[in-house]
């Protein structure tokens, strides 16, 4: 019987794989069988996985061409192309409309909300062939919101919508498209960004009816169901992975 979850033959390229939470879904999918290609601005570090399942390729997910060239690369040492993570995300600005800077709102909108288009638009040609899955990484600032968030909360409340039509469009060949919105998560960045991870938990736990932050893992066990066949009528859907923070 095959195990439930498992992740054998397929291939993921997985976006912002050199951050916490890209990197622990790329693990997560190469424990469960996959072949994964971590991309990100600069060299993912590869080092605890098995070096015939791991790809590391550099690429800005918002130029059109190195994408195209990515997945291209990508198709070819690993022969077929299954799942899509769009997981990548410049940094967060925290600033009011009439502060943010108008390159500031590009920036981050071009590469949360366009990156995943231009992966989607390189990648689906090979995903038709596999009938596969395309998850992305919003947030629960895409459903609600928080002061002086108004480019990401913008750029993952477009992502959600972005799923639910890539949702529909691509059902009729068997391509299924999924986001999940974690709540805060213990990452490297939102450390750096609280000053040290104490002050993370102060920040954020509280915000939080679980009363604490997600982990990595969790959102990756979360990713892992969602792209597997457990989770085959699932498409268009968001999973709220974020501890309650969308129930107050
Ligand atoms: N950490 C959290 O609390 C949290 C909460 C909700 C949603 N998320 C979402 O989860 C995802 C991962 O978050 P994380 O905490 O691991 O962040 P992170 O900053 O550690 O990882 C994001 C990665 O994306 C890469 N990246 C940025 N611009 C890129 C570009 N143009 N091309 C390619 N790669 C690029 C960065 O270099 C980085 O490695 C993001 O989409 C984020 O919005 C995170």
């Amino acid at each position: 019987m095959k195990t439930p979850g498992r992740l054998e033959e397929r291939v993921a390229i997985v976006t912002g794989g050199g951050g916490d939470i890209g990197h622990a879904i790329a693990q997560r999918f190469c424990e469960a069988g996959a072949r994964v290609c971590l991309v990100d601005l600069a060299r993912a570090s590869t080092d605890c996985f098995p070096a015939e399942q791991v790809l590391a390729h550099t690429c800005d997910v918002t130029d059109p061409e190195a994408v195209e060239d990515m997945v291209e690369a990508v198709a070819q040492t690993f022969g077929r192309i299954d799942i899509l993570v769009n997981n990548a995300a410049a940094e967060a600005h925290n600033a009011t409309v009439c502060e943010l800077p108008v390159e500031i709102w590009r920036r981050i909108l071009d590469v949360n909300l366009t990156g995943a288009y231009l992966l989607c638009r390189a990648g689906i040609p090979h995903l038709r062939k596999q009938k596969g899955v395309i998850l992305n990484i919003a947030s629960q600032l895409g459903h609600v919101t928080a002061r002086g968030h108004a480019a990401y909360s913008a750029s993952k409340a477009g992502l959600l919508s972005l799923t639910r039509t890539l949702a529909l469009d691509h059902a009729e060949e068997g391509i299924r498209a999924v986001s999940i919105s974690p709540g805060a998560v213990m990452t490297d960045r939102l450390i750096r960004r609280a000053g040290s991870e104490e002050a993370a938990f102060e920040q954020h736990a509280p915000r939080h009816p679980i009363g604490r932050l997600g982990t990595p893992r969790e959102i990756a066990d979360a990713a892992l169901f969602l792209v597997s066949d457990e989770a085959g009528f699932i498409t268009g859907s968001d999973l709220l992975a974020d501890g309650g923070y969308t129930l107050k």
